[in-house]
């Protein structure tokens, strides 16, 4: 029997059965569609529409439901429903009879789904959360390992200034701590009841829905059933929490990649990371950050595919939603995957102190402090930067660097110049120049490191 009841005088055709079942993809939600479903029996008990027997009998159906499944999956194989929750009333009918046609009296699949995806939500944003922050304490103890390597920083990918190995490690830590409370926010928007709504008008029967919010633990009740059925803003912060997870994880991996390159020498991965060659027996190759690079992807393409999605959809319920969640259970694993994977990655980066630094200290990568010197002693920065510039450019056609160009040289470019300008140009007294907050300096970065690890607990403890 279809749900529908009488009043189609054709079964649905074969394909379209098909084409129209979500099984496959929403039996995900069980577990969550078991515990709404008993939550709105207790409820339509406390106005008199179910008897205390029904409650009991349909407690225990779902309870049966809910344990088969997780004993043997397989089982849930064996059957063609049309989604999750006509597979649950289907399952609960062969157990108890009766009773289990009771249980959709006031309600609708439509505020069905959209309270166990909400369920669902707010589940997995917990489990992003600790993939996050777990991922986030890796990148700390990264910086602790190597308290005072020096790297070279880039802008346009050229070198530019020295930064210390936990600086850059702490820009991906900020990061992580905006992706956690972008999922926290998403946990929050989806913490309301929209049971209750039944099929887009709200239900004909008296129920508590208050009450049935605190049952389930959310924090409210929406308070239009036209929007809550509908609404799947949520997802949408989701899926835009997931995707930038993704972005940054990405551009990691890209630094990441070239970083460990023959060409950079920085970093090296480890093993239990990296694959080798089928046909070059010399290859190490990065494919863990490849595929979480190339996984970012997927992200942005969901993220996309949800908005086109929900663009244009008339109120309320159209089972163009339906469609929402592939996208979304797709999101989810995949940056969860992502960061335990990158998480891996990074405990296992090992680092060339030497080749960081002599990186680090060429390219003139000191210029900045040269004209910061003339500043000091008071000349203009444009003009300081000029003079340095034209000291760069001499050390370039003599193959001299900064700290090698002859006081003499630098005098017939500016006589301000003296010889304590030397001790300006140490990569040490770059790096201490920079002790602002937020800056490069070990004075800047060790407290920061605290902070951080603070700030991570604090976006753990708390939803958004
Ligand atoms: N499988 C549907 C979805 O995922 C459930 C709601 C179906 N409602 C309906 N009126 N056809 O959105």
């Amino acid at each position: 029997m279809t749900l529908w009841g009488e009043l189609h005088s054709e079964p649905p055709d074969a394909h379209f059965a098909a084409f129209s079942s979500s099984f496959a993809c929403d039996r995900r939600l069980l577990p969550y569609d078991l515990e709404g479903s008993r939550a709105w029996a207790f409820a339509l008990a406390r106005i008199g529409i179910l008897t205390k027997k029904d409650v009991q009998q349909i407690g225990r159906g779902l309870r049966a439901i809910g344990k088969r499944a997780r004993a043997e999956p397989g089982w849930l194989d064996q059957h063609a429903e049309e989604d999750v929750h006509s597979f649950v009333e289907a399952r609960l009918h062969e157990l108890i009879g009766d009773a289990a046609w009771r249980l959709h009296t006031g309600r609708s699949r439509n505020d069905q789904v959209a309270l166990d995806v909400r369920l669902y939500v707010r589940d997995v944003g917990r489990q992003l959360q600790r993939a996050l922050a777990d991922y986030a304490f890796e990148l700390l103890r990264f910086g602790e390992r190597h308290p005072d390597v020096i790297l070279p920083g880039y802008t346009h990918l050229r070198r530019a200034q020295p930064i210390l190995l936990p600086h850059y490690a702490l820009a991906y830590v900020e990061m992580a701590l905006r992706d956690l409370e972008r999922v926290g926010q998403a946990r929050k928007r989806a913490d309301v009841l929209p049971l209750g709504s039944a099929a887009l008008a709200g239900t004909a029967y008296r129920v508590d829905r208050e009450r049935l919010a605190r049952s389930l633990r959310f924090a409210d009740c929406t308070d239009n059933s036209l929007d809550a059925v509908s609404d799947r803003d949520f997802l949408v912060d989701l899926l835009y929490a997931c995707t930038m997870t993704g972005l940054h994880l990405s551009r990691l991996c890209e630094d990441l990649i070239l970083y460990s390159s023959q060409e950079f020498g920085f970093f090296a991965m480890g093993d239990d990371v990296s694959t080798g060659s089928s046909l070059m027996p010399q290859k190490r190759n990065p494919d863990a950050c490849e595929l979480v690079r190339g996984k970012s992807g997927r992200l942005v393409g969901n993220l996309n595919a949800l908005l086109v999605l929900l663009k244009g959809l008339p109120l309320s319920y159209n089972r163009d939603l339906q469609e929402d969640k592939e996208r979304l259970f797709d999101s989810v694993d995949t940056t969860l995957a992502s960061l335990r994977v990158m998480k891996t990655v990074v405990a296992g980066l090992k680092v060339d102190v030497a080749a960081c630094r002599t990186a680090a200290a060429g390219g003139f990568s000191n210029a900045t402090d040269l004209a910061d010197y003339l500043v000091r002693k008071g000349v203009p920065f444009r003009m300081a930067h000029r003079h340095v510039s034209r000291v760069v450019r001499e050390c370039t056609e003599a193959g001299l660097t900064l700290e090698t160009l002859p006081i003499e040289r630098y005098r017939a470019i500016c006589d301000v110049f003296a010889p304590d300008l030397y001790e300006q140009l140490t990569l040490d007294a770059v790096l201490s120049a920079r002790a602002v907050r937020g800056g490069t300096a070990p004075l800047a970065v060790h407290p920061a490191m605290k902070r951080a690890q603070k700030r991570i607990l604090r976006a753990l403890g708390s939803p958004a």
